[in-house]
């Protein structure tokens, strides 16, 4: 059992701001200083319901109870990050916090403690506290003179407001580093997002305790729960709304470049959504042949592809991760369509293959299996088809996995271990994608001219249901013929 946590408002919040960060105000006078305390209205917010997810992150902490009984479990949001000077980077509350919260809220920690008269053995013993920065204090002039407070970055939920949102009473977060370090009893921390709670509890925690933390938070996320599910659909249905409007504009792309097929895209997720999921990969001719092409800064030119791999990240952080590749004038070549066809027949195999009890792998093996039948077919390599696949020749040009857990994290469930994960076997509500891509580098001389630079895939995502799977991103067609159809109808629109 842990010492009860007992964190005090620190001193330094009674005391009075000296200035703001960037010393654009240097001096304050007496008089402004009592002048700016006072005439401020009561905006405090009462009866508020709570937020829509309050009842599944309440589950979802009892699961961690369970399995960490008598440990106090430290949870961290994560901090601002510098860019330069006194500017930060876009905030993202850690996956592990918001899943367990539904809060995203820079510096706020999630606690459980476990609760007192309890034998360690004992599960679900645990109370929970979010610990966050309260409103600003008008009394010092925080409120106004520091880089962080309401009247520079926005009115923030009181703690008693954001009790009532997320249903887990709430404290200051000033005092709880402090309060950490001085307490004993077994302590685990999700370490990286929280150096301030990582230094508190330097000397109470073992790499490898935290590290089953976060691997027991990882594996619990590989099951959606009913309002995930209807996240991903939302993040899913985003996007394709944002894939209908580039094609809408390819013609304006192809007058600028690549980034206008990224800056067309992440108006819709800024719109509909808190932004995208991933770096959108919006790859014109060669380029789609480099998994990650992010620079965005190339040509788009008619007779060429255009490998688009983008989602849409909701409010509530679940994102999406779907890839088509459009022929840029609304036609495949013949080529094009040899080598577009070959992946979608291998989809196809990949997508019959998810359904639950399959093994986790067996999507990929089929998706593969399909590739290299295509290529020992084409000349690409010599048979049979089931020594390429032993050796994994084909992979010269399949190039990565056909697939990922899929959920507030793109890659999601990272940290699983493998027999809950590669190795495991498929449940309903999990959640993955099925992306093959065959791909030919411009400079690959051991494969015919007409095949270089060309790169395809697509991906899909797939939930599990209980007697198969429903393709979340059905929305966009995949055959060649209904791409070319889709296009063309937008394009008239
Ligand atoms: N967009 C990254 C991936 O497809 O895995
Ligand atoms: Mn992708
Ligand atoms: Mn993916």
């Amino acid at each position: 059992m842990a010492e009860e946590l007992t964190p005090e408002t620190p001193e330094t919040a009674e005391k009075p701001v000296k200035q703001r960060k960037n010393g654009l105000y240097p001096g304050v006078s007496d008089e402004l200083a009592e002048n700016m305390r006072s005439g401020w209205a009561d905006t405090e917010l009462h009866g508020l319901e709570p937020i829509a997810q309050a009842a599944h992150t309440a589950a979802r902490r009892a699961a961690l109870s369970a399995r960490f009984p008598g440990e106090r479990l430290v949870i961290p949001a994560g901090n601002l990050k510098t860019r330069s000077n006194d500017t930060e980077y876009v905030f993202r509350a850690s996956t592990e916090y918001a899943y367990l919260t539904g809060d995203q809220t820079q510096d706020g920690v999630l606690v459980l403690e476990p609760r007192a008269g309890l034998e360690s053995t004992e599960a679900g013993g645990h109370d929970a506290t979010i610990y966050l920065l309260p409103r600003s204090n008008r009394e010092n002039g925080e409120f106004w003179l520091d880089g962080q407070g309401e009247l520079w970055v926005g009115r923030r939920h009181s703690l008693g407001e954001a009790e009532q949102l997320l249903g887990i009473p709430a404290k200051d977060v000033r005092g709880l580093a402090a309060a950490l370090a001085d307490a004993t009893g077994p302590v685990r921390n999700v370490r990286g997002h929280d150096a301030a709670v990582e230094a508190a509890l330097t000397d109470k925690v073992t790499a490898e305790r935290d590290e089953e933390l976060r691997v027991h938070l990882s594996e619990a996320r590989a099951v959606k729960d009913a309002f995930e599910i209807g996240e991903l659909q939302k993040a899913v249905d985003s996007t394709v709304r944002g894939f209908e409007d580039v094609v809408k504009i390819l013609d304006k792309a192809e007058a600028t470049s690549e980034r206008y097929i990224e800056g067309t895209f992440f108006l819709r997720a800024r719109v509909e959504g808190n932004d995208i999921g991933y770096g959108s990969i919006c790859a014109a001719g060669p380029h789609a042949t480099t998994l990650h092409w992010v620079r965005n800064d190339g040509d788009v030119r008619r007779g060429d592809l255009l490998l688009l791999d983008a989602g849409v990240e909701t409010h509530t952080l679940y994102t999406a991760d779907v890839t088509r590749t459009l022929p840029i004038d609304g036609r495949y070549s013949e080529i094009q369509r040899k080598i577009y066809d070959a992946v979608y027949e291998s989809q196809e195999a990949g997508i019959a293959a998810v359904r639950p009890g399959a093994k986790y792998r067996d999507f990929h093996d089929a998706s593969q299996h399909v590739l290299a039948e295509k290529l020992v077919a084409w000349g690409l390599l010599e048979g049979p088809v089931e020594k390429v696949l032993e050796l994994g020749l084909q992979r010269r040009w399949t190039l990565h996995g056909t697939g990922h857990m899929l959920g507030l994290d793109v890659h999601d469930c990272a940290a699983a271990r493998r027999e809950a994960y590669v190795d495991g076997t498929l449940e309903p509500g999990m959640c993955l994608t099925v992306e093959p891509g065959l791909y030919f580098q411009a400079d690959d001389l051991t494969v015919p001219e007409e095949y270089r630079g060309i790169g395809v895939r697509i991906e899909d995502d797939i939930l599990v249901t209980e007697d198969g799977n429903r393709n979340l991103s059905a929305g966009l067609p995949r055959r060649s013929d209904e791409v070319e159809a889709w296009m063309a109808g937008l394009k008239q629109a």
